[in-house]
């Protein structure tokens, strides 16, 4: 196929204005995180049979009409392979498509020299959109905002016409993602939403207040390991597959923008074509589904307490994600999704906090924000028991 004449839309993919940015951004986003990297060569260098699947998955794409490609300095070799694959391998031309890219320089002087270094590997002029990856604490916000900082120089950037429009990432609480968007300094935010997490549903409204961007991470994996889904909950998405419901939910969101699939096999591609047209709000069908889902959390004693106003607990445990991989093995038989993301606490640091329950911090929590009637240590305890696989 020749790229040069390659249009930004295509008839079978939908569009949404991404916030302020006024740019149409297709639904899907193809998401850089997933190549086969070969972590032992160095940074630059890429197998062929990368570059090989890269080029494949890229074109794919982009016949789908994919027209955002998103990545970050920390994916190792994603920005190079991207890099290569659109400038040498298929010769796309620049304004056929949208690039993001991320990074967390700390100071001023390291973000000029991080962009610049992320120009010359994506072998282009200038980013269409430029996030600070991974505002995940009150700190992070702080140091990635104060005053002469990394923010403030992207923002400068941006009037040199290097980055189009800046942005965060975000693994945060809630009440940290709703200060960085009350800062008034983005034009977008990359964070988790799902069927299966809606915590972050208040942010979205925010963002979409400010007319921001909004940009969902990890819709498959993050969002439930969709891609390998228990029969129980096939069963209760039927027709739809649970990848292209949740894809469906997603965008029965008006605030939601698009959503990054990690796509590296054409298989990949397959469910897509399920998930168009996505009615915003849920048409009839889907909303039968998504009764029938929710009725599963009352099945389940305690399954419908979230544990929200208990984030940030004293005792360091993660109590609204403990009560979620309860619900979600309990309910739905979501039990491989809990094991690989329970195994997950104490590994993440701030990218996935909390600590494994003990019976020293069962005792420091603040019970205050608990109500009454809710066996917390209990279910915690059950959780541990269920989900947790010693390495
Ligand atoms: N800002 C952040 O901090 C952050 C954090 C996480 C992700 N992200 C961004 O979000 C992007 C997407 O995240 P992700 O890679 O976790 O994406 P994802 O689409 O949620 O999950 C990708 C995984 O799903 C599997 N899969 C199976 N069927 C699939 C299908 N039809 N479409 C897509 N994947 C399918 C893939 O299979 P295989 O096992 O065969 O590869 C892969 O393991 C990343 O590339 C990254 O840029 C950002």
């Amino acid at each position: 196929m020749d790229y040069s004449n390659l249009s930004l839309f295509r008839p079978q993919m939908e569009y949404r204005r991404f916030g302020k940015t006024n740019k149409h951004l297709s639904v899907i986003t193809l998401g850089g995180m997933r190549f086969k990297h070969a972590h032992q060569l160095p940074r630059h260098e890429v197998p062929h049979d990368t570059l090989n699947q890269a080029s494949q998955t890229v074109q794919m794409a982009l016949e789908q009409g994919i027209n955002l490609i998103e990545t970050a300095y920390g994916y190792t070799k994603s920005e190079t392979i991207f890099g290569r694959v659109l400038n040498q391998e298929l010769k796309v031309k620049r304004d056929r498509y949208f690039l993001m890219t991320k990074g967390n320089p700390k100071t001023a002087e390291a973000t000029r020299q991080l962009v610049e270094e992320q120009l010359k590997t994506l072998q282009t002029d200038y980013f269409d959109f430029y996030a600070w990856h991974g505002i995940n604490t009150p700190e992070l916000l702080e140091q990635a905002c104060a005053p002469g900082g990394p923010v403030e120089t992207l923002l400068q950037l941006k009037e040199e016409g290097v980055i189009g429009h800046v942005g965060f990432s975000t693994h945060a609480p809630l009440h940290v993602i709703l200060k960085a968007i009350e800062t008034d300094l983005f034009d977008f935010v990359n964070l988790h939403y799902y069927y299966f997490f809606q915590r972050n549903e208040p942010a979205i409204a925010l963002a979409q207040q400010k007319d921001m961007g909004v940009f969902i991470i990890s819709p498959n994996d993050k969002g439930g390991r969709l891609f390998s889904p228990p029969p129980k909950l096939q069963q209760l998405t039927a027709p739809l597959s649970p990848l292209q419901w949740n894809a469906r939910f997603c965008l029965s969101n008006p605030g939601v923008h698009t959503l990054s699939f990690g796509l590296n096999e054409p298989e990949h591609f397959d469910p897509l074509n399920g998930i168009f047209p996505a009615p915003s709000p849920l048409s009839a069908d889907d909303l039968r589904i998504k009764r029938l889902l929710d009725e599963q959390v009352a099945e389940v004693p305690y399954a419908d307490f979230n544990g929200y106003a208990m984030e940030n607990d004293p005792s360091g445990l993660n109590i609204p994600e403990i009560l979620r991989f309860r619900k979600l093995w309990k309910c739905y038989d979501m039990k491989a999704f809990g094991e690989y993301r329970y195994n997950m606490f104490q590994e993440k640091d701030h990218w996935f906090p909390g600590q494994f329950p003990t019976e020293e911090n069962l005792q420091q929590i603040d019970l205050s924000r608990c109500p009454e009637g809710i066996p917390i240590a209990k279910l915690i305890r059950e959780t541990h028991e269920g989900l947790y696989r010693p390495k």
